[in-house]
């Protein structure tokens, strides 16, 4: 008889994890204060309290609620002055938007490895790869683990080069007790669906310069400039204000933050003790100076030998299979992927950069490894489960490797 539900077998649970997202009467409550206030966009106080009761979580001065956190981080680039002719070193691993917002803005993505113990860039890469050219360093904090802030800055400051904290994933991350974000010059969040705080869709930079505050001010709304008149444009800014709904949503999603943090947290010590065990799987490494992950992703690797030699994509499709929402998140390293060939006239191949450049021939063995052999991925809803949800996981690991025979076969058929 088959074991793995993959081939037909029973699965280890049919039992669906918690739903995301989460609200209660207090998203409700808030909802409906705005629909009667009658400020909806413009004029309302919501956002602005969001702004700030976000931006001191996040132990920043300043915060600058936005559309999206791509918007953010397109924002953060231009606030900084950074466009045509500057190149900006980011992790190849990492959601398309990092990259894309370094095009938008006319500068040139650099494509570092990263440490392939924490997914996160790695600063020998970094330094590698500074040129003449370089204006700054996005590092992203995958899955809420922050980057190793303490070499990314040392280098920032030898080179007098600026850092942008792509923190879309890591509200309330905190590295060597400081919360990201505005560790480096600026810092960019999300709060699309998927996210720990979520209002469908938005995004919020953050800053303790309150210059960069007030040209990211300004570029998200219009090129106005505070305390000046409503139709005079300073600044080449567009429209990218959150709405008074989203902040709303947003400002009742912290009061249940903390809570569900702890519980991701406490979830995510009990998986890592129970995966390390496991022969061919490794979690990523805990580096002590992070003091706080708030775990968007739990993060782990496979070694496939250990698994028949079958593919992430098999062990994760088997994994589903059983009840288990395992992704093999991304699967491609960013400087493979056809977007890049849009910019090809310019900013690539534009006379203010005036240097040849060719993602065909980048290769990151740390990124490529994570991307198509190692690196799986369980989702942040999953960690507000119970102990037996946490065990089912284990289980559902366990089974398919102990079943390793059918996974190869399984791998034929799929
Ligand atoms: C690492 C990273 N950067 C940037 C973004 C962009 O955020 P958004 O989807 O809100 O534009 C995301 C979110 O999907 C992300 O995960």
């Amino acid at each position: 008889m088959v074991k793995l539900a993959l081939l037909g077998g029973e699965p280890v649970r049919r039992k669906p994890f918690p739903k995301w997202p989460v609200f209660d009467e207090r998203e409700v409550k808030a909802l409906l204060s705005v629909l009667e206030s009658g400020f909806w966009g413009v004029g309302g106080q919501k956002k602005r309290e969001f702004e700030e009761r976000f931006a001191a979580y996040q132990h920043a001065k300043y915060g600058v609620a936005v559309t999206s956190g791509t918007a953010a981080l397109e924002i953060s680039l231009r606030a900084l002055g950074i466009g045509c002719g500057d190149e900006v070193i980011l992790p190849a691993y990492t959601f398309m938007a990092t990259a894309i917002a370094v095009l938008y803005v006319n500068a040139v993505p650099i494509f570092a490895d990263i440490d392939p113990e924490t997914y996160t860039i790695d600063p020998k890469s970094v330094e590698s790869l500074i040129s003449d050219k370089t204006r700054a360093i996005i590092p992203v904090h995958i899955g809420g683990r922050p980057a190793d802030m303490d070499a990314l800055l040392s280098i920032a400051r030898r080179e007098g080069i600026h850092i942008i904290e792509d923190a879309c994933q890591a509200w309330g991350a905190e590295w060597r007790g400081r919360r990201v974000g505005a560790i480096g010059d600026i810092g960019a969040f999300s709060f699309q669906s998927s996210k720990n705080i979520t209002s469908g869709e938005g995004g919020i930079i953050v800053t303790d310069d309150e210059d960069l505050y007030i040209k990211a001010w300004s570029l998200h709304n219009c090129g106005r400039l505070p305390n000046r008149a409503w139709y005079e444009h300073y600044l080449p800014g567009s429209n990218y204000r959150m709405t008074e709904f989203q902040a709303a949503i947003l400002l009742a999603q912290m009061e249940r933050f903390d809570e569900q943090t702890e519980k991701r947290i406490d979830n995510a010590k009990y998986l890592t003790e129970k995966l390390s065990k496991i022969d061919g799987i490794k979690p990523l490494k805990n580096d002590e100076r992070v003091t706080r992950n708030p775990y968007h992703l739990y993060v782990f690797k496979v070694d496939p030998e250990a698994f028949e030699g079958v593919s992430k994509s098999v062990i994760a499709r088997a994994l589903q299979a059983e009840g288990i929402p395992v992704s093999v998140g991304y699967s491609k390293p960013l400087y493979k992927e056809t977007y890049l060939e849009y910019f090809k006239r310019c900013p690539l191949s534009c006379q203010y950069y005036n240097r040849p450049i060719d993602y065909s021939k980048v290769t990151l063995p740390a990124t490529e490894k994570a991307c198509y052999h190692e690196g799986l991925w369980i989702p942040q809803f999953v960690l507000l489960g119970s102990r037996e949800d946490m065990d089912d996981i284990v289980h559902a690991i366990e089974k398919i490797r102990e079943n390793g025979e059918e996974l190869k076969e399984a791998s034929r058929r799929v």
